[in-house]
């Protein structure tokens, strides 16, 4: 379960400003503060992450599409965003993925060497790691963005690290503010 509390980015970045965050709290903290019963911890426990996937069209998007054709099974909750190129993933467009209502965030871009803008794909990399130094600064998990290499030809890949992202958020938890978001 998770409480909410706000704090501005330390390091006065003005990236997470508007940001209204969430924090794991300890299960009797829970109890007391907000008198939550075991049966709704547990149902909140069961929902499904919601991961956002930014895919390059020229690799991982093309993955995805092979994955479809080739009948592989991924989680439906990942939700696939195309872009041009994975360099064109900006550090606000991750973290508007989480304010929107996101658990997870994954961006999956062309093998390095193999990127059709030169350097898009080691740009995105940097990006995400500058936002799991963020995630960390908010008391976030930082493993709820990864940056992952996925030619066109993998659909295989593609299917396994949608399975393996969600499996990962699932283990570090919904942050259960999503549906407050939606709508
Ligand atoms: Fe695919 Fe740049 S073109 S990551």
């Amino acid at each position: 379960m998770y409480f909410l509390y706000v704090q501005d980015c330390k390091q006065g970045c003005g990236h997470v400003k508007k940001f209204v965050r969430l924090r794991r709290a300890p299960f009797s903290w829970t109890g007391l503060v907000f008198g939550i019963s075991d049966e709704m911890e547990e149902a909140y426990r069961s929902e499904e992450p919601e991961i956002v996937a930014f895919c390059c069209m020229y690799c991982a998007y093309a993955a995805a599409d092979m994955a479809g054709s080739m009948r592989l099974n991924y989680p439906s909750n990942v939700k696939i965003i195309l872009v041009p190129c994975t360099g064109r993933v900006e550090v606000d467009h991750i973290l508007e993925a989480f304010d929107k209502g996101a658990d997870g965030v994954y961006v999956a871009g062309c093998e390095e060497g193999s990127c059709h803008f030169e350097r898009g794909n080691i740009r995105a990399k940097r990006r995400v790691e500058y936002v799991k130094k963020i995630l960390e600064e908010l008391g976030l998990e930082p493993e709820r963005v990864e940056m992952f290499h996925i030619s066109a030809s993998q659909g295989h890949l593609f299917a396994k690290v949608a399975g393996e992202m969600t499996e990962r958020i699932r283990k570090v938890g919904i942050l259960g503010w999503n549906k407050s978001h939606k709508g």
